[in-house]
């Protein structure tokens, strides 16, 4: 495709014909909500009549095998009538699954930037990615409320905030579709956790769901006409998304009048009657139940009409026509799979999302000619940490790691000395004596009953099982019983590694009690625990393995902590004019399918606070989704920064912030927690005891099966991170919106008028000073309270946010308006968008808890 076809197909995509008859109904719903939004257009009355066409030549059986994707990552062609397979991938941080890849800032990482029209490039970015690859559709964005720092998924997500994510997924997809590319919001809907993904249900009253998880949703579709939407694998109340009425049919294809393709996420498909009526249109990555052998009978019997299944297929139609997929290649020579102007929006959003937590005595920006010699220590220094795992994990071709971009920073003059200063898991397990060895029973049985083979070895590591593996015994289920003889007193860290990816789970027992995976350490990989041990004592183990598929995956070890950190890092930290820990998670700890721990991975507190004893010029950079333990070390060291996940050039961004060749923007999208405990949804988090309840699915063969459906119940309901904390009064480490700069910002003539008419427009104007000496952006953040309310509400919540770029002593004048939604909350009895007449406060500062400004608004009839 040349450029022109390119241009052509995306001047296509945004002429739409204006709202008329057919989605009357949904306009009358939006404007009735005073939403700022308006349903999507339908296609022009020519798609309709050769998407009618394209029907009409289908049979049934035809129609039926496209409601099924092919090969993974395709959906069904039908050459009969031109109809090509459309080509998916994955997504958020870069366009995966088709070899290297350029891998963005993207998700939290977006989020931290605060910044639309950097969302806008990023969308077209991986709009162009995805041509130079031959994808139709990107599967993405995702953008589910981080409601928990331990949720595995957050970094591929937003934010904690449903303004922040609406403002921010808008442009993205605006940016994805410019470029003749279908985006997917996902995963609809209240996929917070990956904690039992496939059962679990989220239990969330209505008024919840619209004012926190739902908004990005009703944004993307509303705003952007997102032309494709993929259903999550968890229950809504007791309903499977990929079979939930309420979620599917009356918001999404009803109220927010979507018109794309309703795809559900890979497997999440679990009945075929119920989600042919219920608004699926795609079953991916294959159709196990929306197929011939299940749907055919089911249209004889009545139980599923075939007009229901002719409305999936004219959106399929309609969509493939809107972007003219059946007149030209997907495939674009005129953009490039290696991309050069890829890697300079790859580094701007990574210099825009780092965000500077902690800057004791003004530590950073540190001055290239006074560091001879700098040590970069840690599991994250190198090699690069672009992503997360799973499906969002993107192949980079040449990722910068922060000793690699900090060494090219400081150039020839400066000794770099990097080492890892903690041993690798199987290190671990090697290198443990156990006293008299391991005894080994293994089992043919799953739940060790039987003669099992037994032996004894010296230890037991994942990377060369030992043991009786061979032959027909392959074990099934395994006990390791040993002793440990602790010869000094002090921290030792057991670990275990059990791989939850693979589904093989694992029991440790420490002199006959069980210990518990704490809640907060749900799949966390490996599982670790600190036992504090007496001089002398000796401690009896036992493992007990249960491999998913027959085999030996299982390590076990245990080191005493302060040995843990390297004599070279201990060595180099010392030598050094300054260190940089690099630690936090990777794709190995933080990812899909698992929720990761509170807790840094194991050892490294311990290294960090090795760094920090014999350097008092220690710098730690944090990896991750956001939120972790900094207890044991954060009073040692001065300065903090966090990357979350920065993408291929991440080493190049933290480079040009540690030694001020870029001024720190980023803000935290998430509020950072001190601890699990304190979090507010930590008491709802997991499953409610006993109260599972059983739910009759239909298989593909026709058989029924039943299952337990555990529940979470949202009990935190609106308290959703800062809204919790500015709530209660209480503090979290650091909060939503909150992130340093070397430079300083004022906020001065807040206007808003007096009054208003409740329902209107409010202009709201401000000026943001750089009162410092550098140049910076700040991210002026306006909340809006209302402390009259009937119905009680948030103390406060976000309602606009400008980034501001300002010279040393320059001034700009911000305008915005907040429209009606900005005022309302949802109102249970009424179902509807309501605003409590009365007193507000509108407040405009640089984080949730820091707003200088504020006045009175009264909002009258
Ligand atoms: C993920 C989706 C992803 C899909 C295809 C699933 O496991 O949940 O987010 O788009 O795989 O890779």
């Amino acid at each position: 495709m040349n450029n022109s076809t390119a241009h052509n197909i995306r001047s296509l995509i945004s002429h739409r014909i204006p709202c008329r008859a057919l989605v009357l109904f949904a306009c009358a719903i939006a404007t009735a909500m005073h939403a700022a939004a308006q349903a999507p257009a339908p296609d022009s009355p020519a798609i309709e009549a050769q998407a009618l066409a394209l029907l009409a030549k289908l049979t049934l059986e035809q129609k039926i095998e496209l409601l099924g994707g092919v090969d993974s990552m395709f959906t069904h062609p039908v050459p009969a009538i031109g109809l090509p397979s459309l080509k998916m991938s994955d997504a958020s941080v870069g366009v995966r699954v088709w070899g290297p890849s350029t891998s963005y800032a993207g998700g939290v990482s977006l989020a931290a930037t605060w910044n639309p029209q950097f969302a806008r490039k990023l969308g077209e970015s991986l709009g162009k990615d995805s041509r130079a690859r031959d994808v139709n559709i990107l599967l993405g964005p995702g953008v589910n409320i981080a409601r928990s720092p331990i949720a595995g998924r957050n970094f591929e997500y937003l934010s904690e905030d449903p303004f922040l994510n609406a403002a921010l997924v808008v442009p993205f997809i605006e940016g994805v579709q410019s470029q003749g590319v279908i985006a997917t919001v996902k995963h609809y809907a209240l996929n917070n956790q990956e904690y039992n993904r496939h059962n679990v249900s989220s239990d969330v009253d209505e008024r919840t769901m619209r004012e926190i998880y739902l908004p990005a949703f009703e944004a993307a579709v509303t705003k952007a006409h997102v032309d494709a939407v993929m259903d999550s694998y968890n229950l809504i109340n007791g309903v499977h998304a990929t079979q939930n009425e309420f979620l599917n049919l009356e918001l999404l294809k009803g109220e927010w009048g979507f018109q794309g393709i309703l795809m559900s996420d890979w497997d999440a498909t679990y009945e075929a009657v119920g989600a042919a009526n219920n608004g699926l249109d795609l079953e991916m990555p294959s159709p196990r139940f929306m197929n011939a052998q299940a749907l055919l009978p089911a249209l004889k019997n009545g139980l599923v009409k075939e007009s229901a299944i002719d409305d999936k297929i004219m959106r399929v139609l309609r969509t493939v026509l809107r972007y003219g997929f059946l007149d030209h290649a997907q495939f674009d020579a005129a953009e490039s799979t290696y991309s050069i102007p890829d890697r300079a929006i790859a580094l701007e959003g990574a210099l825009e999302s780092l965000t500077l937590l902690k800057n004791d005595g003004h530590l950073l920006p540190l001055d290239p000619a006074g560091v001879k010699t700098i040590a970069i220590i840690g599991p994250n220094a190198y090699p690069a940490v672009t992503g997360g795992g799973g499906s969002s994990w993107t192949q980079a071709f040449e990722p910068i790691s922060n000793v690699t971009g900090i060494a090219n920073l400081l150039g020839p003059n400066t000794h770099v000395l990097y080492t890892r200063g903690l041993p690798e898991a199987s290190d671990v397990f090697r290198n443990t004596h156990w006293d008299g060895g391991i005894a080994v029973a293994a089992f043919s049985s799953k739940d060790f009953t039987g003669t099992p083979e037994t032996t004894t070895v010296s230890t037991i590591d994942n990377a060369s099982p030992q043991g009786p593996l061979s032959g027909e015994k392959i074990p099934r289920s395994i006990r390791y019983t040993a002793s440990y003889h602790a010869a000094k007193a002090g921290k030792y860290l057991l670990l275990a590694s059990a791989s939850p990816w693979d589904g093989d789970r694992s029991n440790v027992i420490v002199d006959g009690s069980l210990l518990q995976t704490p809640p907060h350490a749900e799949g966390q990989i490996p599982p670790f625990w600190m036992l504090d041990l007496r001089a002398g004592q000796t401690i009896h183990v036992v493992a007990e393995y249960l491999p998913r598929v027959p085999g030996q995956r299982f390590g076990l070890g245990i080191a005493y902590e302060p040995d843990l950190v390297s004599d070279d890092a201990k060595k180099f930290a010392a030598a050094a004019d300054v260190v940089v820990v690099s630690a936090g998670f990777t794709l190995e700890t933080e990812g899909e399918g698992a929720d990761r721990s509170f807790a840094l991975p194991w050892g490294q507190d311990a290294l960090i606070q090795a760094a920090a004893a014999a350097n008092p010029h220690t710098i730690v950079t944090l990896t991750g989704g956001v939120g972790t333990d900094t207890r044991r070390w954060l009073s040692k060291v001065p300065a903090v920064l966090d990357l979350y996940y920065p993408g291929q050039e991440g080493g190049a961004a933290v480079a040009e912030v540690l030694f001020g060749k870029h001024n720190p923007e980023g803000k935290l999208p998430v509020s950072f927690d001190r601890s699990w405990d304190e979090s507010a949804s930590s008491p709802y988090y997991y499953p409610v005891k006993g109260g599972d309840t059983v739910l009759h699915e239909t298989e593909p063969d026709g058989s029924t099966v039943d299952f337990e459906i555990p529940h979470v119940k949202y009990a935190d309901k609106l308290m959703v991170g800062y809204r919790y904390w500015t709530t209660t009064g209480k503090h979290p480490l650091y909060p939503f919106g909150f992130g340093l700069s070397y430079t300083s910002f004022r906020f001065s003539n807040l206007q808003v008028p007096a009054t208003a008419a409740a329902g209107s427009t409010v202009p709201v104007n401000f000026d943001v000073t750089n009162i410092g000496s550098v140049a910076g952006a700040e991210v002026a953040q306006v909340y809006v309270s209302d402390p009259s309310a009937k119905h009680s509400r948030p103390e406060r919540e976000l309602k606009g946010f400008v980034k501001v770029r300002l010279s040393p002593g320059e001034t700009r004048h911000v305008a915005l308006d907040l429209d009606a939604r900005a005022f309302s909350y949802w109102d249970e009895t009424a179902h509807q968008w309501a605003i409590d007449k009365g007193k507000f406060v509108v407040r405009v500062g640089d984080s949730s808890e820091s707003t200088p400004l504020g006045v009175d608004l009264r909002l009258t009839h």
